[in-house]
């Protein structure tokens, strides 16, 4: 049978229509582990406008991101992002508050960080702000990184060894199910996000296409080195906001020969 192009219908549904519920249905998470990438790009493909992400994503992409982190068990990000960002410790709203309380989860989403060196300032606003909301960043590092950087961290936050040289990102996985994260909201940026993606470690990707086109840039969503499988995206749902920001949401397969 030949394959149809045809008109989404009423998609994409238009996001300025729900509401927090709604958008809460809309981003449920399934039971068990689960690992969802949320990311930003322009319509060309960039992740990134000097150096950072705000100016990918409006107002609209904020009550989405404010809907996945509230959601979450736990914020897994790599260290190239947690110091381009500048992250802090990550609160929600008022009512992310009230659905996290009702679920047992406090109000403070914790922050779990992924390098491979351990450079990462222990004064930074991150491990500070973790502190005083009493929810300590979990930070995954490896044997290899020098002792004395992981002292460092170790004095104000939890720290992990996974992997030697590298990081074993299965391991990564592994220490947030053992302390019960399941939810686990993968905020990237593109190094880890392709490392997880190669090794079939993601199972969703939350897509937020914004209506700018920037111009070229060194990394795109997925890094810089290429994969060596397709891998198919399977669409749950394309919602629009009428500054015609796209957001996706798509079940990640398993990768591909091509
Ligand atoms: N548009 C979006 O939604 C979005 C989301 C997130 C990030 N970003 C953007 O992405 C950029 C940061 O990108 P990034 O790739 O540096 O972020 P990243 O994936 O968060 O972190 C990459 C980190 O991985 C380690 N690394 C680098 N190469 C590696 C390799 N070959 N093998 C193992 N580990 C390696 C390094 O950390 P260690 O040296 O500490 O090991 C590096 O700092 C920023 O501009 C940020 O704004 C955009």
């Amino acid at each position: 049978m030949q394959p149809l192009i045809r008109p989404l219908g009423v998609e994409p549904a238009p996001l300025g229509g729900l509401d927090r519920f709604d958008l809460d249905a809309a981003y449920s998470w399934p039971d068990g582990v689960w690992v969802r990438a949320n990311f930003a790009i322009s319509s060309d493909g960039a992740i990134e406008v000097e150096g950072r992400s705000g100016t990918l994503g409006g107002p609209d992409d904020r009550k989405v991101f404010a809907c996945l982190r509230a959601g979450a068990d736990v914020v897994l990000v790599g260290s190239g992002t947690v110091r381009a960002e500048d992250y802090g410790v990550v609160r929600v709203d008022a009512t992310g508050a009230a659905g996290r309380a009702e679920r047992g989860q406090g109000p403070a989403v914790p922050v779990a960080v992924v390098t491979t060196r351990a450079e990462l300032a222990p004064d930074a606003k991150l491990f500070r702000q973790s502190r005083e909301a009493g929810v300590p960043v979990l930070v995954l590092t490896s044997s290899g990184a020098p002792d004395a950087a992981r002292a460092a961290l170790a004095e104000v936050a939890e720290v992990v060894v996974c992997g030697e040289d590298a990081i074993d990102d299965r391991a990564v996985l592994g220490e947030l199910a053992r302390r019960g994260l399941h939810r686990i909201l993968f905020e990237g940026g593109p190094t880890l996000m392709g490392r997880l993606l190669r090794q079939g470690l993601l199972d969703e990707l939350c897509l937020t296409i914004s209506p700018v086109l920037v111009g070229p840039r060194r990394s795109g969503l997925l890094g810089t080195d290429p994969l060596d499988s397709v891998v198919r995206l399977q669409r749950t749902h394309l919602l629009g906001s009428d500054d015609g920001t796209l957001f996706g949401r798509y079940v990640v397969g398993a990768p591909q020969a091509q």
